[in-house]
């Protein structure tokens, strides 16, 4: 044989293993594998398409302007390591590449020294504020002898932070005010944080932006049960709102997820708020407003221990329709003692996730995930 088409049969040989060698590698656990599975409609571990935003928008290249959006911090001077970190974090894994605006929360002023820190790590503006105080402490009407009676008791009950007032303080504010405050007015859309969160995954995408072109109200990574004896009343007067206002209830809501027998009981599942990426305006609306006004009305912020994540979330399963709420699978996140780590090979590589799949929180037996996949026709 003449030396040139040996050489090339050579070549030809080299790039044929090569190729071989490749799709070896990437087996199961490669880019290449999961991409082209979702690309020719398949479902991988019965996960749609939709829950890959990262894949439409690969690496957001785009440059599309930025939503209108904020990261909203709820946080007091004691938390300024915790909040360096969670800011350092998300700056890392996300905002690095886009720049998005802080909005960082106290009910006391903050100091000097906690906005120096903080402001050294965010690439974008930062705006430190007050709460103000009707929108944090006690209401007046609050009856304080049977407010002090429900916190006993769930002192007695070791239920956590049962006899914390201002936790209480806390969750009335998350649920029904953090959304008026001046600074946070400005902006439609935010990701809430907290201190000492981790986020384990790059975010190569705008979930703003994913959210907006979808008419998406409602985000989440974790879902679970909520404590019993902290809503004992609440499902009680949800029940009754929407008898009241059947004119706000969502066609095509969520309400199968939080019920397992037609509305008849909360099942207490509800998405874990200390993570949200969600539509003010969807607070700000008269179903919202008439709903926190009427549950307020009723005292268990206090006299129980009602948390803004059941509030939150039932409003979303009411309100919204169900293709409004999104769970972020590819959003590796975790707030002690939890963790959602994408369970997907291909998700998780692209992510560059530091987190052990294999100890993600979804299908423990505190979960609300099986629940959502059941009622989203995923399982
Ligand atoms: C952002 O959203 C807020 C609240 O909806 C609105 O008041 C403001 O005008 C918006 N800003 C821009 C630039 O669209």
């Amino acid at each position: 044989m003449p030396s040139a088409p040996r050489y090339f049969i050579a070549i030809l040989a080299i790039v044929i293993s090569g190729h071989y060698i490749l799709s070896f590698t990437n087996g199961t656990y490669g880019r290449a594998t999961s991409i082209s599975r979702l690309m020719n409609g398949h479902k991988s571990q019965n996960v749609p398409q939709e829950y890959y935003p990262a894949l439409n928008t690969p690496l957001e290249l785009s440059h599309r302007p930025n939503a209108n959006a904020t990261f909203v911090i709820l946080a007091r001077n004691s938390d300024l390591d915790n909040t360096v970190r969670s800011v350092r974090e998300v700056e890392d894994r996300f905002n690095v590449r886009h720049h998005y605006p802080f909005v960082i929360l106290n009910d006391e002023p903050f100091t000097d020294e906690f906005k120096r820190r903080v402001s050294a790590v965010a690439s974008g503006p930062v705006s430190y504020g007050e709460v103000p105080t009707e929108h944090w402490v006690q209401p007046e009407w609050i009856d304080e002898e049977r407010a002090t009676k429900g916190r006993d008791q769930l002192v007695a009950e070791n239920v956590i932070y049962g006899g914390s007032v201002s936790y209480r303080n806390m969750c009335r504010f998350n649920s029904g005010f953090f959304f008026k405050h001046p600074l946070v007015q400005n902006y439609r859309w935010y990701w809430r944080i907290e201190p000492d969160v981790h986020f384990h995954c790059d975010v190569n995408f705008d979930p703003f932006l994913y959210m907006q072109d979808r008419n998406k109200v409602y985000g989440f990574t974790i879902t679970m049960y909520e404590f019993d004896k902290t809503i004992p009343t609440l499902w009680g007067h949800v029940k009754d709102f929407m008898k009241l206002h059947p004119e706000h209830i969502a066609k095509d809501n969520a309400l199968g997820f939080m019920s397992d027998d037609g509305g008849e009981t909360y099942n207490r599942c509800h998405f874990w708020s200390n993570f949200e990426i969600a539509d003010m305006s969807f607070w700000r609306s008269k179903a919202y407003q008439d709903f926190f006004a009427y549950l307020d009305s009723k005292g268990g912020f206090y006299y129980e221990r009602w948390g803004d994540a059941p509030v939150h979330s039932i409003a979303a399963g009411i309100f919204a329709s169900k293709d409004q709420l999104q769970f972020f699978e590819e959003i590796g996140y975790e707030h002690n003692p939890y963790t959602h780590c994408p369970k997907d090979p291909g998700m998780w590589e692209r992510g560059r996730c530091g987190c052990d799949p294999a100890r993600s929180f979804d299908y423990d037996g505190y979960s609300c995930m099986r629940q959502w996949d059941a009622f989203m026709g995923l399982a």
